[in-house]
């Protein structure tokens, strides 16, 4: 998740753009740039590091960097190492045609070995140059079409802004899913991947929608379809004051990021699920992966959740076994861990005391060790074999959410990887499990906009409940963990998750019609055991809230409030069935007036024994 904004108007616009990139360093922030149209030409600018980097190296051009149209990118690296080098703008070989780009684009290689045949010079490792190349392959002196035709040889997921020396004057943007808005201002425009980086400049907004292309230009703007159909669009007129647009017009950064999942998991796959039949992972060697003879996962908190639900799908996938442990227990229990064994430390942190340290005593006893984590650079990083980055950007919000969906969409991608190279899934299965886990940021934007109002309806009447009973069995069960875990963190209601077979062995006793219980119904080969807890709940008295799979009429005749998710393979649906929790979660906090942001006692990351 990168940030992208261009100007062009009348002004100097330098400090404009530093300014944008200064509101949209959440999205990412190790290494930046800027590139000006400057007396027919286009200067640029790269600097690795955090935006000072980037002050201090314009300071040192002398001011020589300057002009009334340009564009910037603060990064978060997918393609490439974070250099100077790979730092965006890009440029083709005449340096005339400048881009910035947030997301992945899948037909990098082929686009780029395309392009070096016909003489293109490449200057970095990133998938994104190639839009630059590709534009100055197709520029016939109209730079709206030569965007046009590139965007048409494109695929991917990811929004770019793209400038030449030619048409000082213009700025040419495209979206594929990734976020684009226009600010229009007078005398001049703006576009970038968020309202906040210009909302200080203009609150007039014009939305980019999926799959349209437009050119901004002092004056205005002009939309039009990849096939070159004008495009009407109105303007938005925003109304947010300064903390809101640092969360994006959400009332808090919790509900920002939990409307953030569907790119958190889209940038996670995309280039990783390129190929239809199967899984890329090049970060890591395929070796340690066919040859490990068992796995374990070790991770805190809500990664040990996706930790869990991963144990499932590499099992039921890869049929490789998998012992999973709570990091600050496994350190302690002098593990039976070695040579042969993978150790995968989940940590969106990558600084959790207890992972690493679960981590390196794994190391040292001779296992290999993958970290699956959200910050580049991160310890983890260090205490690691390989690594699987989460592309989730940076989560502000102590409650985890987009990287837990991004944690467990990774996870999903190396049980696949696992399955594909010990051959333990038929070619058609493993096609079609590849094609439904790139179906899921479409599902995550239909589910939230078909359930955030019922959840609200029913987090108003369940608000003032004093204890929760979270019931779920199988695969679902980490999915209530992680419901309850929301709950706790963020509302302070004692909570209790439990796998349902468990229940007549105790908890039952906690039952009556003041406690309402969570259920996860969603399809899975134990249902029908699911059916029978819900039905002994209810005999108790207790209100059932059930999540389930679209169609699931035995399960909305059985609860009293039933949430529908979209449907999708058994082990795809706990992505999807959080949400619903992670929303009942927050709209209770939200009931009972508490900070959700900031919770009690609690911090973002945890680096203490
Ligand atoms: C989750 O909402 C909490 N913030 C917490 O449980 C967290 O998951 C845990 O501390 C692990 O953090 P990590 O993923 O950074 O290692």
């Amino acid at each position: 998740m990168c940030g992208i904004i261009g100007y062009v108007g009348s002004r100097e616009c330098r400090d404009l753009l530093l300014e944008g990139l200064q509101r949209l360093e959440y999205r990412g922030y190790d290494s930046a740039g800027l590139s000006l149209v400057t007396n027919g030409a286009v200067g640029s600018v790269h600097a690795v590091g955090n935006l000072q980097n980037l002050r201090d190296a314009l300071a040192r051009s002398n001011g020589h960097l300057k002009g009334s149209t340009g564009i910037g990118h603060t990064r978060w690296a997918t393609h490439g190492r974070v250099t100077e080098a790979n730092a965006h703008p890009h440029w083709d070989t005449s340096e005339r045609f400048h881009i910035v780009l947030n997301g992945i684009v899948e037909n990098w290689t082929e686009l780029r070995d395309r392009l070096k045949a016909q003489g293109a010079e490449f200057t970095s490792e990133t998938d994104a140059e190639v839009v630059a190349h590709l534009i100055a392959s197709h520029f016939d002196g109209d730079l709206v079409e030569a965007v046009r035709l590139a965007y048409n040889d494109l695929r991917g997921h990811y929004a770019f802004v793209a400038m030449s020396a030619d048409e000082p004057d213009v700025l040419v943007g495209a979206r594929k899913e990734c976020p684009l808005v226009v600010g229009l201002g007078d005398g001049e425009s703006f576009i970038a991947s968020a309202i906040p980086a210009f909302m200080s400049e203009t609150r007039n907004v014009q939305l980019v929608h999926d799959g349209e292309i437009v050119a901004v230009t002092p004056t205005g703007s002009r939309f039009i379809s990849p096939d070159g159909t004008a495009i009407e669009r109105e303007v938005d007129r925003v109304d947010w004051n300064d903390e809101q647009a640092e969360k994006g017009g959400y009332e808090t950064f919790m509900l920002k990021e939990i409307h953030e999942q569907a790119d958190a998991v889209a940038e996670t796959i995309a280039d990783r699920t390129a190929r239809p039949d199967g899984v890329d992972l090049p970060e890591l060697d395929d070796e340690l992966l066919r040859d490990c003879r068992r796995i374990v996962i070790v991770a805190c908190g809500t990664s040990y959740h996706a930790g869990l639900i991963g144990r499932y799908a590499i099992e039921e996938w890869a049929r490789v076994p998998v012992e999973m442990d709570i990091a600050s227990e496994y350190r302690y229990r002098n593990p039976i861990v070695g040579p042969g064994d993978l150790v995968i430390g989940i940590t969106q942190s990558g600084e959790t005391a207890d992972t690493l340290a679960a981590m390196r005593l794994a190391r040292e006893r001779g296992a290999k060790v993958i970290a699956v984590t959200n910050i580049m650079g991160s310890q983890a990083t260090r205490d690691a074999d390989g690594v699987v980055y989460t592309r989730a950007g940076l989560e502000i919000s102590v409650a985890a959410t987009k990287t837990f969906v991004a944690q467990v969409a990774a996870i999903y991608l190396l049980g696949l990887k696992l399955a594909e190279l010990r051959h333990a899934l038929e070619p058609a299965e493993l096609e079609s499990l590849v094609n439904e886990l790139k179906s899921i940021p479409h599902r995550i934007e239909m589910l939230l906009e078909s359930c955030s109002d019922q959840v609200r309806e029913i987090a108003r009447q369940h608000h003032h409940r004093e204890f929760f009973l979270y019931l779920g069995r199988h695969i679902g069960l980490p999915v209530c963990l992680e419901g309850a875990l929301k709950l706790k963190e963020i509302s302070y209601i004692p909570t209790e998750a439990y796998a349902a077979g468990e229940m007549k062995h105790g908890p039952i006793a906690l039952l009556d019609s003041s406690r309402p219980v969570v259920c996860v119904a969603t399809d899975m080969p134990v249902l029908d055991k699911v059916l029978s807890n819900i039905s002994e709940v209810k005999a108790r008295g207790s209100e059932v809230i059930a999540v389930a799979t679209e169609g699931s009429g035995h399960v909305a005749a059985t609860a009293d409030q039933t949430i529908f998710i979209p449907r999708t393979d058994w082990i795809l649906q706990p992505i999807l069935a959080v949400i619903p929790l992670q929303l009942l979660a927050y709209n209770i906090a939200v009931y009972r007036g508490l900070n959700v942001d900031q919770p009690r006692n609690l911090a973002k990351t945890v680096t203490v024994e």
